[in-house]
């Protein structure tokens, strides 16, 4: 094999889909005709019934971010127990949530589908754990059955970081209750399948959460003259309403083309020893990871990483390091012993996967790889 070419420009792990600039602009013309700019317009309503009836169940708000959203769920719970038990294979928001409202993390190790071990969450609960926060990593559901089943034994609220199941898994959680949890939460930031420049939103299926969560929403104020709890200011505006109403006319065809540079990629990695694809295969495409084992593979994830970077294909250690190592987190007692989610962060890698990328493109990437495996040296 020759020495791979690197590519002319940076190839990042994601690029936004964009709609039409015409279909934008029109959308934005009706925003100039109407001069309401944000605090629940037209564009936000119908966009959060959209998003609603593509779910298929709960109540859903939008929100103007993920993280934010994922604060107010928090709040919204009203936990007299202290600690909630986390994953610590996720992005830091998902426990910053937990921290900046003065309640501790628990770590708990995750299984071999990299989200939340059961049986690991229910030897982490004590009297002092009031709630569960579990990722659905890359998209793929945490075993919410059974974390439902503990969380009813041990009166447990659950939250789900749902970032990235926005697309064609998000209507599944429509036949199985137990998928929501008490409120799930979903991020249409740019780097997600489904966006709105930044954005997000909260699904529950309790009316007494969702009506909770939408005084959070708004600062709590109730009217003119009351306001009811603490809140924030977490409202999407029209302009990023008017975005996803965009986006939603265009996210099957993205997954489609992604399910397309997912299905190349698999061609083209076939064979390759100690390569083991972790998502984008089975139809769930908001990223393309791949496990490296470093002993089959002759080479470490790290040094794919490096080698990828040096031919300009922006790779990313999705989620490497762990949360609980970070410097907030380190010095916790349930920071100290994850070796499932230790060994899966020193293996993860995602590779760049978005509608745009070519199909040539994943070929010349997956080329990388092979070579990489085959001992090449730039
Ligand atoms: C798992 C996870 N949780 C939370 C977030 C935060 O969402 P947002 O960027 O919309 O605030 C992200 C990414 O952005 C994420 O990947």
């Amino acid at each position: 094999m020759n020495t791979p070419l690197p590519f002319e420009r940076p190839v990042y792990v994601s690029r936004p889909a964009l709609p039409p600039l015409t279909d934008y602009i029109r959308r934005l013309e009706s925003i100039w005709a109407s001069n309401i700019l944000t605090n629940m317009g037209p564009m936000h309503e119908m966009l959060e019934l959209a998003v609603g009836e593509r779910i298929g169940s709960g109540r859903v708000s939008l929100w103007n971010n993920g993280m934010s959203a994922l604060i107010a769920a928090v709040s919204s719970l009203q936990l007299e127990r202290r600690k909630i038990a986390v994953t610590p294979f996720t992005f830091p928001a998902t426990v910053h949530a937990i921290s900046l409202l003065g309640l501790e993390p628990v770590f708990v190790d995750i299984d071999d589908t990299l989200t939340l071990d059961p049986v690991k969450l229910e030897e982490a609960v004590d009297s002092e754990v009031g709630a569960v926060m579990g990722t659905h990593v890359y998209g793929r559901f945490c075993d919410t059955a059974a974390i439902d089943a503990i969380a009813r034994r041990n009166d447990l609220r659950v939250i789900y970081d749902g970032a990235h199941i926005f697309g064609r898994s998000a209507p599944v959680i429509g036949g199985e209750p137990h998928r929501l949890g008490d409120i799930t939460m979903l991020s249409f930031h740019a780097t997600k399948l489904f966006h709105s420049v930044e954005g997000g939103a909260l699904i529950t299926a309790d009316q007494d959460v969702d009506r909770r969560l939408r005084l959070i929403r708004n600062f709590g104020i109730v009217n003119e003259n009351d306001v009811k709890g603490l809140g924030l200011n977490g409202k999407m505006s029209e302009v990023h309403a008017a975005m996803g109403l965009s986006m939603l006319d265009l996210i099957d065809a993205e997954i489609d083309q992604r399910l397309a540079v997912a299905n190349r990629y698999l061609e083209a990695l076939e064979g390759i020893p100690g390569i083991r694809v972790v998502s984008g295969a089975d139809g769930i495409v908001q990223y393309f990871v791949l496990r490296v084992d470093a002993e089959e593979f002759g080479s470490t994830r790290d040094d794919l990483h490096t080698t990828l970077r040096s031919l300009n294909v922006i790779s990313r250690k999705y989620f490497s390091p762990l949360c609980s190592d970070f410097e907030p987190y380190n010095e916790l007692p349930s920071a100290k012993h994850l070796p499932v989610a230790r060994k899966a962060a020193q293996e993860v890698i995602a590779l760049p996967l978005y509608g745009g990328l070519s199909l040539e493109d994943a070929d010349r990437i997956a080329d990388i790889v092979r070579w990489h495996q085959k001992g090449g040296v730039l």
